[in-house]
């Protein structure tokens, strides 16, 4: 049967949309890619997996949340949407309000935006407004705007959006049949870390699985407030998607981490930058930075001997490599110019 979108796939299951029609891009579905090469690089004998969130129509695992978020607008009489972000909530909220014929504004953070996500925001015709400051000034304005303007708040204190972006842990049980032991994912405004765990719960509650993953979740070590139990003023990471000081849903990210047995940690800017070129190199996988700080953590519990043998791992990898390329430029080799000469060209092949 085709993939109708996580909301006709789920319906029973986010009971806040009863009988309303889905605004949909048919997100979700999105593959788990087993990824040997790289559980054997990481010395791990474990079975590893990542769900590919790239793969969602605007390119981030956002869109899970936005169909949730944009249908209940639309049931609710909303005309215009509005949110803060680092880049993937503004591509998917703009390309989703076009879908349901509502106006969309987004404030960004001036500068910090990977171009193919400012790219998506523009051309699905939202209005943007870039602001001083990062994600949390961003998103105080937003907070503002909401207080004095008709406007419905899609960032994830919408709860329709973790209702959304819950789906992602049912697909992952869907397809494995059990649930992972450990779920490792990058956190930034923790709403997704939260989501993860409320999903698996449902499922373990309904008995559809009979364990629980352990919830490993990373932040960048420039914006890793939940590491510090505090707040971060001015939060800098190359991992622009989670640059963020003072996330929204901080409980449920410490909630899910806690009662999960898991743990919040952090992961320097090289080590993101490493995980992210080996996870394109040795498997064939293109997510942007902030995603491979879930392969990073992966890697720092691999080092630490965390991880036992035979267990299974799934990682999220949040959002597509291809929406930041000029990150991708700068840590790889620029391409070898060579004159179209035959001999030239396979002389510096060294094939
Ligand atoms: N990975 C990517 C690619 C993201 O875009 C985000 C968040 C995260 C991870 C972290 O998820 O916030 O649920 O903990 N991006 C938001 C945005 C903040 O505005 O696009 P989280």
């Amino acid at each position: 049967m085709a993939w109708k979108g996580v909301v006709e796939q789920y319906r029973e299951r986010l009971p806040a949309v009863r009988d309303h029609r889905a605004v949909t891009l048919l997100e979700g579905d999105t593959p788990l890619i087993e990824l040997p090469r790289l559980a054997a690089e990481l010395g791990l004998k474990a079975g590893l997996w990542a769900k590919y969130e790239g793969l969602n129509p605007t390119g981030s695992f956002k869109d899970r949340g936005m169909t949730m978020a944009m249908t209940m607008a639309v049931a609710e009489g909303s005309s215009a949407v509005i949110c803060a972000s680092t880049g993937n909530t503004s591509a998917s909220a703009a390309a989703y309000a076009a879908r349901a014929g509502l106006r969309c504004f987004v404030i960004i953070p001036e500068g910090k935006i990977a171009l193919g996500k400012l790219s998506q925001a523009v051309m699905h015709g939202a209005k943007v407004l870039e602001i001083e400051g990062g994600f949390d000034e961003a998103f105080s304005v937003v907070r503002g705007i909401a207080e004095r303007c008709e406007v419905t708040v899609v960032n994830s204190i919408n709860p329709h959006r973790l209702q959304g972006q819950k789906t992602a842990a049912f697909e992952i049980c869907d397809v494995l049949g059990r649930a992972p032991d450990y779920h490792v994912l990058p956190v930034g405004n923790a709403g997704n870390i939260t989501a993860y765990w409320m999903g698996y719960r449902e499922y373990h509650e309904d008995a559809v699985v009979s364990s629980l993953p352990k919830m490993m979740g990373f932040q960048a070590a420039g914006a890793a407030p939940l590491v510090h139990g505090h707040k971060i003023e001015k939060p800098e990471t190359v991992a622009t998607a989670i640059r963020i000081g003072n996330p929204v849903s901080w409980k449920g990210a410490e909630a899910a981490a806690r009662d999960s047995g898991g743990a919040i940690d952090a992961v320097s800017d090289e080590e993101i930058m490493a995980a992210y070129k080996m996870l394109a190199a040795t498997e064939g996988v293109f997510a942007e930075p902030a995603s491979a700080a879930s392969i990073a953590g992966l890697r720092k519990l691999a080092e630490g001997g965390v991880i036992e043998e035979k267990s299974l791992i799934v990682c999220t990898l949040t959002g597509h490599g291809l929406k930041d390329p000029s990150n991708a430029i700068e840590v790889c080799p620029k391409p070898t110019k060579v004159s179209g000469d035959l001999d030239k060209v396979v002389g510096i092949m060294g094939i």
